[in-house]
């Protein structure tokens, strides 16, 4: 059969459908493999998204997200059949990680050279110079350039400036007092004064706030898995962690699952609650599709009936800066605050889902873990793909 430069055939369906098809009751492929021919396809439409900053996937409609989810799973069937696209060809990122990573680095330089492009990742302090992002500062200091000359030189070097940069994931780690309040920090001001100085697009790669790709790369896994996930119940948990971790990553989870119109359930203890701005902004999308979004402390109606389960440890903003006495707080929270086998039995067959690292028996079992339920390697690959479709979409391509 004829077939068009994006895959399609002339039918508009892609061209290994029938194939497929067939190929899932041979148990031939892995799950999301199989679940990925269930999922509607890329519709293909033409949705502009060049130029833009991706900070949060609030920056963006409910249309745009579903659009690049949609293209990150047509990216990688098409990838599976050695037809990825160069559509990043003569293109170049600038990757600036100011915390660990090895999911977000890798997705992002997987995904540009994939697609023909290349990245360059820098490490301030490191192999740069330590950057200022203070207004008016006399430089006196550790810091040697200002974030506005450096938005200014990568922007003539690169079509892409992605960053990470979270000062929680340093401070609650590091259990040291914090150099600011959670209101401060949720500002962002590296990551904005880039974007606001810059002249090509600033993707965040994790800020204080807000982990977007992650949540795009949560939203294919959860599509794959289910087709239309929409009604479905989604449960983001809170577990017990030794530190204090950020709240980005569930922030962005909860408004993922949230823009797919689930049924999202926070579960989490008193005293846990993630921020209510993002609450407010993840209810009103979810119910803006048929969804809802509910928060309990109450495991046993927690997991009753679920399709999704994904575990995440956060710190307490009602504590932040006080890391000891939230530690000293929460650690009679530990036995029952992990995903375990007995838990997930009272869902309706949930796959477990978590963003990674992961600490084994700390936040779930081994034997969800390593179960046939776990998606979790999944999810790391949508990283990649969605990463994809996210470059591809700001380059215009
Ligand atoms: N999930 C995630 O962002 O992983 P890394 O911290 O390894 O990038």
């Amino acid at each position: 059969m004829k077939t068009s430069a994006d895959g399609r055939s002339d039918a508009g369906q892609p061209r290994n459908r029938e194939r497929e098809r067939a190929d899932l009751g041979e148990g031939r492929f892995r799950p999301s493999e199989r679940a990925s021919a269930l999922a509607a396809p890329y519709h293909g439409a033409v949705i502009d998204l060049s130029d833009r900053h991706f900070l949060s996937t609030l920056d963006f409609s409910l249309e745009e997200v579903d659009h690049l989810v949609r293209r990150a799973l047509d990216l990688k069937a098409r990838a599976r059949e050695d037809a990825c696209p160069r559509l990043l060809e003569g293109r170049v990122g600038a990757l600036v990680f100011f915390n660990p990573s090895v999911r977000t680095r890798v997705s992002c330089e997987s995904a540009m050279t994939r697609l023909g492009g290349s990245a360059i990742p820098i490490t301030p302090g490191k192999d740069t110079w330590n950057f200022e992002v203070g207004e008016g500062v006399v430089m006196d200091g550790n810091t040697q350039e200002h974030v506005r000359e450096l938005a200014g030189v990568l922007s003539r070097m690169c079509h892409f400036i992605g960053v990470r940069k979270s000062e929680l994931i340093t401070v609650g780690s590091a259990r040291a007092e914090a150099s600011a309040d959670y209101a401060e920090l949720a500002r962002d001001p590296f990551l904005h004064a880039l974007a606001e100085h810059g002249d090509v697009p600033v993707v965040n790669l994790e800020s204080n706030r807000f982990h977007p790709l992650q949540g795009l790369a949560d939203m294919a896994t959860i599509r794959e898995r289910l087709g239309e996930p929409a009604g479905r119940k989604y449960v983001l948990t809170w577990s017990w962690h030794p530190k204090s971790l950020p709240v980005a990553t569930p922030h962005s989870q909860l408004l993922a699952a949230a823009d797919l119109g689930m049924d999202v359930t926070v579960l989490r203890p008193d005293g846990w609650e993630l921020e209510p701005e993002v609450m407010g902004a993840a209810r009103e999308r979810a119910r803006s599709l048929g969804g809802e979004v509910t928060e309990t402390a109450d495991a046993e109606a927690a997991y009753e009936g679920a399709h999704v389960v994904c575990a995440k440890a956060w710190g307490s903003l009602d504590y932040y800066g006080r890391f000891e006495q939230e530690a000293a707080e929460k650690e009679g929270l530990r036995p029952d605050w992990i995903v375990d086998e007995a838990r997930m039995e009272k869902t309706d067959d949930a796959f477990f889902m978590h963003c990674l690292p992961v600490r084994r028996n700390i936040v779930v079992t081994d034997g969800v873990l390593d179960s046939d339920r776990s998606a979790v390697i999944d999810e790391a690959e949508n990283r990649l793909w969605t990463a994809a479709a996210l470059f591809a979409a700001l380059a215009g391509k």
